[in-house]
């Protein structure tokens, strides 16, 4: 593949390089959705199911993608979602991520389960840097790492609430997923699963997630993280309107509409679905941002036609990690902002400002 220039390549091309690369067992966790991955393919086919209804002789001649993500400038609306074990693609992990979105100018979200710890993603960037948050059980734990995770320059929390525990992926159970032995999770020392694969009878990180992961979390212990932390806290993992709305009276500074990439409850709806009547309940109070299925430009055109202030991106870039480190995860990045950039030019939208709800709705 070294010959091709991946970044002429869309999307579902890359993604087929990345299975080709990947360790079954690697492959099979970063793909797989929960049952019977249903809402892991109505994500990608209701973005595709809109229509885009272009306006003409549209001075377009120069675009601009440039925005701002919760007062964060960014040179593009496009976010590398935050994905656990980034080394199970390639041996540069997050550090070639966080590379990857910083040639892009691109905001950055790190797991809470990342096999870097924050200090050197952090070393490694050139843009904003978010923290994903997972409670553990263990409370002290839990605000050592907030306190770890500002020392180290992070700039927003982002508390991630559709896993109180990890929804079933059958082919994790199959394979019996686990980390290989060499890698863990670099944040949290001690709370590693790096067990022999084959050693438990499902999959090693649902096991993980029973253990340690606190399944008590509620929206009171909004109000104890807020406590804890001056980082503003985004709330991840929302599809109903009236949690949008909790999460605004308990000052959540942004929320992300999202199911976790069809990976918890299968057949909850497609984040394209929901999203309308989230921004419509939210009317400007706090910043919306969504994931799912998000594969190509005109993808991100709708989202923010729907009112989303960006989108986040999770297995692409993992398919341009897996296909060529830090270069093939800046090309995932490379080929969404030359849609996005293609897409805005044919709808007569020269900047963002100009993606509005007339593009789906004349
Ligand atoms: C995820 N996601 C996720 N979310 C989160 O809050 N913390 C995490 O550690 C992870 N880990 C993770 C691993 C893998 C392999 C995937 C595919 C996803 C969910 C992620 O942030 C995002 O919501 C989805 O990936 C978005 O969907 P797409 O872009 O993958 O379709
Ligand atoms: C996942 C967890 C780690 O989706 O969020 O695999």
């Amino acid at each position: 593949m070294s010959e091709v220039d991946l970044t002429t390549l869309s999307l579902a091309e890359l993604e087929r390089v990345a299975s080709e690369r990947l360790p079954p067992m690697a492959w099979d966790y970063y793909a797989s959705g929960a049952d019977d991955e249903r809402t892991l393919a109505d994500n990608v086919r209701a973005w595709r199911e809109r229509a885009l209804h272009y306006r003409v002789l549209v001075d377009v001649a120069t675009r601009d993608l440039s925005t701002t993500i919760l007062g964060a400038p960014v040179a593009m609306p496009i976010a590398v979602a935050p994905t656990a074990f980034h080394r199970l693609a390639h041996p540069d992990g997050e550090r070639a991520t966080v590379a990857a979105a910083g040639d892009h100018g691109a905001l950055f979200i790190l797991s809470s389960l990342s096999n870097t710890p924050i200090e050197d993603v952090v070393a490694a960037a050139r843009g904003p840097v978010w923290f994903q948050l997972y409670v553990y059980r263990d409370r002290a734990a839990t605000e050592a790492l907030v306190r770890r995770v500002e020392a180290a320059g992070a700039t927003a929390l982002v508390l991630t609430v559709d896993a109180p525990q990890l929804g079933r992926r059958e082919r994790d159970v199959r394979n019996r997923f686990a980390l290989p032995a060499d890698l863990g999770v670099a944040n949290l020392a001690g709370t590693g699963f790096a067990v022999t694969p084959g050693a438990i009878a499902e999959s090693g990180l649902a096991a993980y997630f029973a253990s340690l992961i606190d399944p008590s979390l509620s929206w009171r212990d909004l109000a104890w993280l807020r406590g804890i932390t001056r980082l503003p806290v985004i709330v991840k993992g929302v599809i109903r309107a009236d949690d949008a709305r909790r999460a605004i009276d308990h000052g959540a500074a942004g929320i992300v509409v999202s199911n976790h990439g069809g990976r918890q409850l299968d057949t909850s709806p497609a984040t394209a679905t929901v999203l309308p009547a989230i921004t419509a309940a939210v009317a400007g109070q706090l910043e919306v941002l969504v994931d799912g299925g998000i594969r190509r430009g005109t993808d991100v055109i709708k989202a923010l036609a729907l009112g989303a202030r960006a989108v986040l991106v999770g297995r692409p870039v993992l398919w341009g990690l897996a296909a060529a480190g830090r270069a093939g995860a800046a090309a995932a990045l490379a080929i969404l902002r030359r849609e996005l950039d293609l897409a805005m030019a044919l709808c007569g939208a020269p900047s963002i400002a100009a993606i509005d709800r007339g593009l789906l709705e004349p």
